[in-house]
């Protein structure tokens, strides 16, 4: 049994002694180990299922520590580091000499990030070194915001996950990498393009498809429901097409009117994508969980954040 608790010091002991927990951030829960400990790191891989290929992103308390894990870092690297940290943007740099292998799957690049957590930030305090944490869900399955999320996936493997209450942003960090010093999005995220490009110019943008061997975990199907999951413009008539299914709907701002949809989940009543940004795995995870035939999902507007929302909702829909 995972216990959920609010004991920083007992989960500062266990990464001490080079366990692993989750752990909440700004975005996502991670899984939560010493950078420097290779018993740990073995673990996350192994309860995460995760392929030793796909590197993990380094968690650094403050920008004073970037100098322990990243060389070379180019100025407009360093002026993204200043306007979003701590913040959901991570940065793919040259690594530094003293990283383990087994963090950058061999790569000489790191993935870095300040979380904007308050637990996460005590936490790294107390620890006093660097914390790998993927999201803390096994590899493919959609990605949890809250305490409660973890302690289901990982209830054999993990003693404790720290709480840390829902997680504000609900979606991973923004990951931006560099070729020839020009910025590269590889992943969609929390910080929407516009916004990255208002400090640093035109992005090269890296696509699902690209098998770009920098970009090791942009596989096209992941944070996936166990639910069959469809992507459509036009949900009324996939409804249609759909008889004697047991549907449920995730929508952006405005519940259908049918009786025959057996639940329906409302990201932002409003139509802000911020907030839908941060209900979707809720809502993707409380979907899962109705015995559906089918999840029907709307295609969201391709600007701001609904780019990263859509981009997740291909993924899940692949198949
Ligand atoms: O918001 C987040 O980023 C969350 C929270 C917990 O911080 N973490 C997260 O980690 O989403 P993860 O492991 O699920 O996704 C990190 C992605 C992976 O797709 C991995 O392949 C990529 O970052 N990555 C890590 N190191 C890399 C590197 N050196 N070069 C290219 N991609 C890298
Ligand atoms: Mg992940």
């Amino acid at each position: 049994m995972t216990l959920i608790t609010t004991d920083i010091n007992l989960a500062s002991e266990m990464l001490k002694n080079e366990d692993v927990i989750g752990m909440p951030t700004e975005t996502v829960y991670g899984l939560a180990g010493n950078i420097y400990s290779e018993k740990a790191i073995k673990k996350i891989y192994e309860i995460k299922k995760r392929p030793f290929i796909n590197p993990l992103i380094v968690h650094i308390k403050s920008l004073e520590c970037l100098n322990k894990v990243a060389i070379n870092v180019s100025e407009s690297a360093l002026k993204l580091a200043n306007t979003f940290w701590p913040g959901p943007l991570t940065l793919i740099l040259d690594k530094h000499s003293s990283i383990p292998d087994l963090i950058t799957a061999g790569k000489n690049t790191v993935a870095v990030r300040i979380p904007n957590h308050p637990v996460a930030l005590a936490l790294l305090e107390i620890v006093n070194f660097p914390l790998a944490a993927p999201s803390a869900n096994p590899f493919g399955c959609i990605s949890p915001t809250s305490a409660k999320h973890v302690a289901e996936y990982f209830n054999d493997e993990i003693s404790i996950v720290l709480e840390g209450g829902n997680c504000q942003k609900g979606i991973e960090s923004t990951i931006i990498g560099f070729r020839n010093k020009q910025p590269i999005l590889y992943r969609h995220g929390s910080i929407s393009v516009q916004e990255i490009e208002a400090v640093v110019g035109k992005l090269e943008i890296l696509t699902k498809n690209d098998s770009a061997p920098e970009a090791p975990g942009m596989l096209s199907k992941h944070y996936a429901p166990i639910t069959e999951t469809f992507l459509t413009n036009d949900v009324i008539e996939f409804i249609k097409k759909s008889p004697h299914k047991k549907i449920g709907l995730l929508l952006f701002k405005q519940e259908i009117d049918n009786q025959k949809i057996i639940h329906q989940e409302v990201l932002s009543k409003s139509g802000d994508l911020k907030e839908a940004a941060s209900n979707l795995y809720a809502a993707l995870h409380r979907l899962d969980k109705l015995n559906l035939d089918i999840i029907i999902a709307e295609q969201f507007p391709d600007i701001g954040l609904g780019k990263t929302i859509n981009d997740r909702l291909e993924r899940a829909t692949k198949r």
